[in-house]
């Protein structure tokens, strides 16, 4: 969050430690401000925005304008250091940054040789040292001495802003005085240190003596807020809805500078935009939740962004090729043995599935049950823990017990820093930034796809027809995300006593998550099992009051192996909902459909959950369940 436009420091806390409870369902780690006056105050600490409220000195701080953050960690655990904001050698500059800076390691060398001494593990530490450098008039000597920046990337950043009309409320108005002189200068350093940068930002920046906020977004969100005592912008709209429900979002390329009395978007050349002012129509109280009903249905639609973070800097287009440096110390294994709960074992019952596909011999156990199964651990068996939380305490211990054993241990978690990241030899984390809902949602999908980029790059197989498909899986999700369909199903069939789900293969493991999602926040009974087995037991409980949803996605034998199954419950005349990618054909015998893009055997059953969290999701919402928080569970559970 930025803001400007305080008659004292403590407005400028009080908004910003506001802004930050709004906006702390996006990472709660750690949270930091800095306000800007004559000097810059920094105050940032590990934990919830709670603890620092707690920490800021009473009444000390002054300034009109200041910049606050939460942390949801990428690069460095949680800590006092590693929180924003960061700051240059000076202290008089001030930065908060959400993304990831690709080329950091590079900046950061380029810099250090410059003499510029770094205090934190991140990558947004190099923004204010590159924007301390141009300022100084050291830019370009810092970019002579990487190789991911070139002079023309600067060059094209030295587009005159100086003529900029700045636009505040929709009304255009004249910048003018000094400070705008120095505020030109300012502002040219900062787009000349964004042109420096690869990946995803969306990055404030406040200095000393002056009150203006100056941002820039490209691939992370960031929206401005058209206050009436002064000016907002934030990742998302909560921050400061209850200051103002006027907002503008920027788009990728886009600048701001927010000034107390006006907002100036630019694009790439440093042309004003005449941006669209947008009203927001829900209030406060919705306002975690961006406008959804529930936690749950948000994160269901922000998959597609989710598979992007996963996918950033691991999928190469170019050379087709997958890279997880955090796997390269390691040697293909001989076996690999999964662990895991609710979930997270469902994602750990596909990895084992993939892996096995690609020669390597994997088996997924239940966190709960490995210990007491005495599983053997021969040597060279590399044990992956799947975990979204990173602390569950039952695949917490089975971890444990492999790394007794002599055994190799790789954690798969959301959360960096977490015990499974801090405790196992290796660590891929998935990437889908904070999860709310009880009822896992976008970590699923995360975590089979990350578990796809693991198993390749473990079994060494070939990986251009696999990018190809992984990128592909972002666009794939938001086709689903239409939900109309899996509504209309929710609402046909929200009487049943009871719901099947079945699937084979790869599709087996999204039947059983497809239940157990169901169960979770409709509270009614679901069951998921492997296609096959339903004429061994199940079949006896099928009749015109259970739907049978079934998945059909893989190669030809599977499919008609599983359309043998669905023509075995029609003849029961219980209802089918198929979830496809090829409706046409495994749709006919189907009472509804649920179509899905194809995107190939491994990857395609990501897309079919998504319509099985719809379905769930729906059903729970017309029964009025308490979706995000269902009863009796925990989104963590630390106990065995
Ligand atoms: C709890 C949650 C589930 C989750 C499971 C494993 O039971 O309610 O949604 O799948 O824990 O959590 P983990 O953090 O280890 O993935």
């Amino acid at each position: 969050i930025g803001y400007t436009g305080a008659d004292d420091g403590e407005q400028v806390c009080d908004v910003l430690l506001s802004g930050l409870s709004g906006l702390e369902y996006r990472g709660y780690d750690s949270a930091g401000l800095a306000v800007a006056d004559r000097s810059i105050a920094i105050h940032k600490c590990e934990g919830e925005v709670t603890a620092l409220e707690a920490a800021l000195p009473d009444g000390s701080v002054d300034g009109a304008a200041g910049i606050g953050h939460t942390r949801w960690s990428t690069h460095g655990p949680p800590s006092d250091v590693n929180a924003h904001p960061h700051t240059d050698c000076t202290g008089r500059i001030a930065v908060v940054h959400n993304g990831i800076i690709e080329n950091y390691r590079d900046l950061r060398e380029a810099l250090s040789a410059a003499g510029h001494s770094f205090e934190s593990e991140t990558d947004t530490e190099v923004v204010p040292h590159l924007l301390e450098a141009a300022l100084d008039g050291d830019l370009d000597d810092v970019v002579r001495r990487t190789t991911t920046v070139s002079s023309d990337d600067l060059a094209t950043a030295d587009a005159d802003v100086a003529g900029s009309t700045a636009v505040a409320d929709g009304e255009a108005a004249e910048a003018d005085g000094d400070s705008v002189d120095a505020t030109t200068v300012r502002e040219a350093a900062f787009r000349r240190t964004v042109a420096c940068l690869e990946g995803s930002y969306a990055v404030a920046a406040v200095f000393a003596g002056d009150e203006t906020v100056y941002a820039a977004r490209h691939e992370s969100p960031l929206v401005l807020g058209i206050g009436e005592a002064g000016h907002y912008l934030a990742s998302d709209v909560p921050a400061f809805i209850e200051y103002t429900d006027r907002v503008i979002y920027l788009d990728d390329g886009e600048y701001a500078r927010v000034t107390p009395d006006r907002v100036v978007v630019t694009d790439e050349r440093g042309r004003v935009v005449d941006a669209d002012i947008e009203t927001i129509e829900w209030d406060a109280e919705d306002a975690g939740k961006s406008g959804y009903d529930h936690y749950m249905l948000k994160e269901i639609h922000e998959q597609p962004a989710a598979i992007r973070g996963c996918l950033r800097e691991r999928v190469e287009e170019l050379t087709g090729s997958i890279e997880l440096p955090e796997l390269t110390a390691l040697a293909r294994p001989a076996r690999v043995q999964f662990v895991a709960c609710g979930t997270s074992y469902h994602a750990a019952l596909y990895g084992a599935q993939l892996l096995r596909d690609h020669g390597i011999a994997a088996q997924a156990f239940l966190a709960s049950e490995y210990g007491a199964d005495r599983v053997p651990v021969p040597a060279g068996t590399l044990v992956v823990g799947v975990t979204q939380s990173g602390e569950t305490a039952d695949t917490m211990r089975a971890l444990r017990e492999a790394a007794a054993t002599g055994a190799t241990t790789l954690a798969v978690t959301n959360v960096v820093g977490s015990s499974a990241a801090r405790e196992a030899d290796h660590v891929v984390y998935i990437r889908a930034g904070p999860e709310i809902g009880v009822a896992a949602t976008k970590t699923f999908a995360s975590q089979q796809v990350a578990l796809a980029m693991v198993a390749r790059v473990l079994a060494g197989s070939e990986t251009q027809s696999a990018v190809e498909s992984l990128r592909a899986i972002p666009d794939g999700i938001q086709q689903v995300l239409d939900e109309s369909l899996a509504r209309e199903v929710a609402e046909t069939y929200l009487g049943a006593e009871a719901y099947f789900f079945i699937g084979r293969g790869l599709d087996a493991p999204v039947a059983r998550e497809g239940a157990l999602k169901m169960k979770e926040i409709t509270y009614k009974h679901a069951e998921g099992f492997a296609a096959g087995e339903l004429k061994h037991g199940p079949l006896a409980l099928v009749t015109e009051e259970t739907p049978v949803f079934a998945t059909i996605t893989g190669d030809d034998d599977a499919v008609a192996k599983t359309l043998g199954n669905v023509r075995e419950v029609r003849a029961r005349n219980a209802p089918v909902i198929a979830v496809t990618d090829r409706p046409e054909t495994a749709g006919a015998d189907a009472t509804h459909v649920l179509p899905v893009p194809p995107l190939g055997r491994e990857l395609t059953p990501v897309l079919a959950n998504v319509q099985l969290q719809l379905v769930s999701y729906w059903s729970a919402n017309l029964l009025g369940r308490s979706i995000d928080k269902p009863r009796n569970l925990a989104k963590s559970v630390t106990v065995e």
